[in-house]
């Protein structure tokens, strides 16, 4: 059994440190396995320019946030995955990162940016990848991501028992399509969204909270209101995400057609 968690805040627009600050109150001593922030957790999302989330953003080899994360990780034998605001050379990333205790173990970029994000960021240029840590297999995807069900099959193929699904919803489907997402790919996911509001450009922009833990076969395990910090962690058995078959003769991914699939490409 693998113990599963989000924790729903609400980051403060440019201020790591208050960022920071609130990760680290609430996740020490915290017990479990796996512990999914927002996206973005560290700077917030509607940073005005390209210029801006550059100054806010971190390089993963020298970032106060992964040494915060990894402490963190050290000192409750657990892993996080954060939505990270990274800098790569000149490129500009709305990242995910997965940290244990001994510090960065994966990265995922995210492929679809939503809005006004491909002023900030360049979009992911990898597929996601899947992660062992320890008999239970992670995969990132990051918030809009959830919009195209390809990323969470790409990741339901590679293997992966739980998406980690860091996010800063603004719309109101997504909650609703993940039941679909975890029942087509008999996977578990688990959303960790923001709540509060941001202005922009003259706009505000309400972010929905209602992060959710949803389980093979589409049940939602549990779900936080839509505007208070919420720390959920529960239980799950990985072994329920690996048995694919669907009837006793249909599996939901040998009894793909790929081949009669190239319209998609
Ligand atoms: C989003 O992708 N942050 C809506």
């Amino acid at each position: 059994m693998k113990r599963i968690a989000y924790f729903q805040f609400c980051p403060v627009l440019a201020d790591p440190t208050a960022n920071r600050a609130i990760v680290a109150g609430t996740l020490e001593g915290v017990e479990a396995d796996l512990i999914v922030l927002p996206e973005l957790a560290f700077t917030g999302y509607s940073m005005t320019d390209r210029k801006t989330a550059s100054a806010l953003a971190e390089d993963p080899a020298n970032s106060p946030s992964l040494e915060l994360l990894t402490g963190l990780c050290r000192s409750g034998d657990y892993h996080i995955v954060a939505g990270f605001t990274e800098r790569a050379g000149d490129k500009l990333y709305n990242s995910a990162v997965l940290v244990g205790p001994g510090g960065l173990v994966g990265m995922y970029r995210k492929i679809h940016l939503f809005g006004f994000e491909s002023e900030l960021f360049d979009p992911g240029p990898e597929p996601p990848a899947v992660y062992d840590i320890g008999g239970l297999n992670v995969g990132m995807m990051v918030c809009f991501d959830w919009f195209f069900p390809e990323t969470a099959r790409l990741l339901a193929l590679s293997g992966t028992d739980v998406i980690a699904h860091p996010s800063n919803l603004v719309l109101d489907w997504c909650q609703k399509s993940m039941v679909t997402r975890c029942l087509e790919n008999n996977l578990f996911a688990v959303t960790a969204n923001r709540y509060g509001s941001e202005a922009r450009g003259g706009k505000e922009l309400t972010f929905t909270g209602g992060s959710q833990i949803t389980a093979p076969r589409g049940k939602i395990l549990v779900s936080a209101g839509s505007a208070a910090d919420a720390l959920e962690i529960i239980e799950i058995d990985p072994d329920t995400a690996r048995d694919k078959n669907v009837t006793a003769v249909n599996h939901l991914l040998d009894d793909r057609k790929p081949k009669l699939y190239k319209g998609l490409m």
